[in-house]
């Protein structure tokens, strides 16, 4: 299994935060934002972790993070000259992915949780995860059945199906690549991950399971805000 995490963009939501520096590594508490996706990563044992970035603040990530060896893994790093959507991650990544499985996660997405089971126990197909929210038009929303049989996957839709998110990390097999290419650009000009993840649905191997752990996507300032707060109580900061 390898992993990638997706860290480019223009953060044009966070202004002026953003106008000298990369979204994923404003700070998170104590740690850049990009640690906590890279650190969801190690925990689920993964080692080989490709790193897409913008190329305006390709030297600062490289700074920060360098070969790898400090985290006991090792960093390959990607330029992604236009944000080009999600799926495009898969495109980018396509070389170094080669017949491995992949877990790709959003630089600017924030779990505590753990995903080693999913993640260890993947084979083929697709795992996607959702997280129940009360403003699900503002993600990809997935819709589900008892069984936990995918029924719908649409992207920030005006009247949402169901109240649960498709969040930030998707467990996908080799032909994510080949899948990726095959996606079209949409309205707001970006391959959308719900198109990527529904040639998986319409294949039969779409998995999907639900998140208890807490979860934030921090590229408003109000999400960077709260998932400053809920680190900085975990680690008892005297506010
Ligand atoms: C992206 C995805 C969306 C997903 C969200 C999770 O949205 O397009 O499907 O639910 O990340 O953070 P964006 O944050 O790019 O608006």
């Amino acid at each position: 299994m390898k992993g990638i995490i997706l860290a480019g963009g223009r953060a044009t939501r966070l202004r002026p935060l953003t106008k000298i520096t990369s979204k994923q590594l404003l700070p998170v508490y104590n740690k850049p934002m990009i640690f906590y996706p890279l650190e969801t990563l190690l925990k689920a044992g993964i080692k080989d972790i490709l790193i897409i970035i913008s190329p305006e603040y390709a030297g600062h990530f490289l700074n920060l993070l360098g070969s790898g060896k400090e985290f006991g893994a090792k960093f390959t790093f990607e330029i992604q000259e236009e944000p080009r959507g999600l799926p495009d991650a898969f495109i980018v990544g396509e070389q170094f992915i080669g017949r491995d499985n992949v877990t790709m996660i959003l630089g600017d997405n924030i779990f505590d949780d753990d995903f080693s089971s999913q993640i260890k126990g993947f084979h083929s197909g697709g795992h996607v995860f959702a997280k129940e929210v009360a403003d699900p038009q503002r993600y990809g929303v997935i819709e589900f059945d008892a069984n936990n049989k995918v029924t719908s996957i649409i992207e920030k839709p005006t009247h949402p199906k169901s109240n649960f998110a498709m969040v930030g990390i998707y467990i996908l097999d080799k032909r994510a690549s080949h899948f990726a290419k095959q996606c079209k650009p949409s309205a707001r000009g970006e391959l959308e991950i719900p198109d990527l993840i529904n040639f998986y649905k319409e294949a039969g191997e779409l998995t999907v399971s639900t998140i208890k752990g807490i979860w934030e996507d921090a590229g408003t300032f109000d999400s960077l805000l709260r998932a400053n707060l809920y680190w900085a109580k975990k680690n008892k900061a005297n506010l």
